[in-house]
């Protein structure tokens, strides 16, 4: 659906208006286009001193061919020499300069003392962020530093860049990757997506990236060859997942009960997939999911999408608005899964991505069934993740808002504030989840597991 007031600030009477009233302004945020570079723009690279990650950093961005810049910073251009990459000079006075994206390899600082890096790095260069930029942190993950004192420095990475998403406006992300010990050649998934437009409205935060074989990858098509399925895919957020993940190279079977089927057969026909018509509640849905899949080689990936709201204060909520809604957006996932895994139904290397909520995450008022089978979803990827085996993995994304059938029915106040009450000052668009389900989706992204990542341009909701 449109959003009338983000189209009113483009007119010159709603500049007008939104400057004098100091009302939010938010930009067009730059999205996905096929055919383009992984960034347009500068990028300017930085790291405190005896950072261990700079190196597996200016690989990526030799990479992706990133127009490199780095200040007056000997350690940090020798190692990037190394991995190929030529740093041109940026002198720290020259405020006429601009950066599409900012990355800092925080890895190197191992006290509070050192926290001051951040500030001696980014202060000078705070203004210097272009529209729709970025800016992406790299440090250790706390939980494997060599001493407490570098798990507190670590930690408070958080803080910092969770601020800098609230302070710099424009639809700046800001966002931060901790990198497990001996993880670095994991990185490169999540720092393209970090630096590219498809990563969009994801602020505020943390992906953990963790050791695993690296596999080959193309990254014009990172999911040629391979088998999705995506449930609830023929409307809102799973078409949109649906046609990322062909546009990625995956034979996609639509999932959706059978009162979809026109709407099924539409995407599907759109995107050169197939369909299958199924209530995931059904007893035999993991098998049915199974049988599918096997004409197309079996399934690498399935995405968990289908997902209901039945809102009502629990005193008001009837038994069936309770258990229709924890079965279908939290027992059946859990089931499909559990048999999938135990009956070879999921391919080596294979990825499930699941869908959460920030309702999962903060609560909300009227949805006790929808926020404990949102939270459920977190707990199912949290305590599946250890247990996988064969380079299976899986992980979350938690939409905030975003423009769909689904928040067009709240009522205009409530969807004006979840609108606004975020960095970007905009909902997010069914793109922006389907990117970031992209991306966990990845044959490159063998190092993401149990991450929840929320998508919702850094939503002040469970903040
Ligand atoms: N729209 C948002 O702002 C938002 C925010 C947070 C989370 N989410 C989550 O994102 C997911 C998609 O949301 P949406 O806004 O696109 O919703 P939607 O209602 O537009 O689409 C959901 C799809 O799931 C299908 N579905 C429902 N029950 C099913 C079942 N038993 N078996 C098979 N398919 C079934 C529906 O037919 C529908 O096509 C949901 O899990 C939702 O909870 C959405």
């Amino acid at each position: 659906m449109t959003d009338q007031y983000q189209a009113f600030s483009k007119s010159p009477i709603g500049k007008f208006v939104i400057k004098n009233l100091g009302l939010p302004s938010p930009i067009e945020l730059d999205r996905f286009e096929s055919a383009t570079p992984v960034i347009k723009g500068a990028v300017l690279l930085g790291a405190a001193p005896n950072s261990i990650l700079s190196g597996a950093i200016a690989q990526v961005l030799s990479n992706v061919h990133a127009n490199s810049y780095a200040g007056n910073n000997a350690e940090l251009q020798q190692v990037a020499a190394q991995s190929g990459l030529n740093l041109s000079a940026f002198n720290e006075g020259d405020k006429e300069s601009k950066f599409k994206a900012v990355v800092f390899d925080a890895s190197g600082i191992e006290s509070s003392e050192q926290l001051n890096e951040l500030y001696k790095f980014f202060n000078p260069i705070a203004r210097q962020i272009q529209v729709s930029g970025r800016v992406i942190v790299i440090g250790l993950t706390p939980e494997s530093a060599k001493t407490v004192k570098q798990a507190i420095a670590q930690r408070a990475l958080e803080g910092f860049v969770k601020s800098v998403g609230k302070e710099f406006k424009k639809g700046i992300a800001a966002d931060l990757v901790y990198v497990d010990a001996g993880a670095e050649q994991n990185l490169e998934s999540t720092l393209r997506f970090l630096l590219s437009p498809r990563s969009a409205y994801v602020s505020g935060q943390v992906i953990r990236v963790s050791q695993a074989k690296v596999l080959e990858v193309d990254w014009t098509k990172p999911l040629a060859g391979k088998t999705a399925l995506v449930t609830g895919a023929s409307r809102g957020i799973g078409e949109a997942i649906a046609h990322v993940l062909a546009r990625d190279g995956a034979h996609v079977i639509c999932l959706d009960v059978p009162p979809q089927q026109a709407d099924l057969d539409r995407v599907a026909s759109s995107i050169g997939g197939s369909t299958l018509a199924l209530d995931i509640t059904a007893p035999d849905a993991g098998a049915e999911i199974k049988a599918v899949a096997a004409n197309h080689g079996g399934l690498d990936i399935i995405v968990h999408n289908a997902g209901i709201t039945r809102d009502k204060t629990l005193a008001n909520m009837k038994p069936e608005m309770w258990d229709l809604v924890i079965n279908i957006n939290l027992s059946a996932a859990e089931r499909i899964n559990d048999y999938l895994l135990n009956n070879q139904g999921i391919n080596e290397n294979g990825r499930i991505v699941c869908v959460s909520s920030i309702s999962g995450i903060a609560g909300n008022l009227g949805q006790t069934n929808y926020a404990a089978s949102k939270a459920g979803v977190i707990g199912l990827v949290k305590f599946t993740a250890p247990i996988l085996e064969q380079g299976i993995t899986i992980n979350a994304v938690a939409p905030g808002f975003i423009e769909t059938q689904m928040t067009a029915a709240i009522p205009f106040a409530i969807r004006e504030a979840g609108r606004r009450m975020n960095s970007m000052s905009q909902g997010g668009l069914p793109v922006d989840v389907a990117e970031t389900i992209a991306l966990f989706a990845s044959t490159g992204s063998s190092g993401l597991n149990g991450n929840v990542v929320r998508v919702c341009g850094q939503s002040l909701l469970g903040a």
